[in-house]
């Protein structure tokens, strides 16, 4: 079985930036986001956090990537320090 990637983009100020992770949920990155730096866990244990679940299942590994990108970048700055 063959999944396909869906995220929605728009232009924004020259960057590419993606409006929905999860089609399904109707999750935005900018949501995601902030649900990573509060919250514990992979992306299903974040979407719990926002009151959803995956349903198709298609979004999971980038938000996943989303997710780890999003932590990341909250420990870089007090790894450089
Ligand atoms: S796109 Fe996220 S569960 Fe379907």
């Amino acid at each position: 079985m063959q999944f396909i990637r869906i995220s929605l983009r728009w232009q924004s100020k020259g960057n590419r930036r993606r409006m929905y992770t999860c089609i399904c949920n109707a999750i935005k990155e900018a949501d995601l986001r902030k649900a990573a730096r509060q919250h514990r866990g992979g992306a299903e244990s974040v979407y719990a956090k926002l009151g959803k679940r995956p349903n198709c299942g298609h979004c999971l590994e980038e938000a996943e990537d989303l997710i780890a990108e999003e932590r990341e970048a909250l420990v870089e700055p007090m790894a450089a320090a």
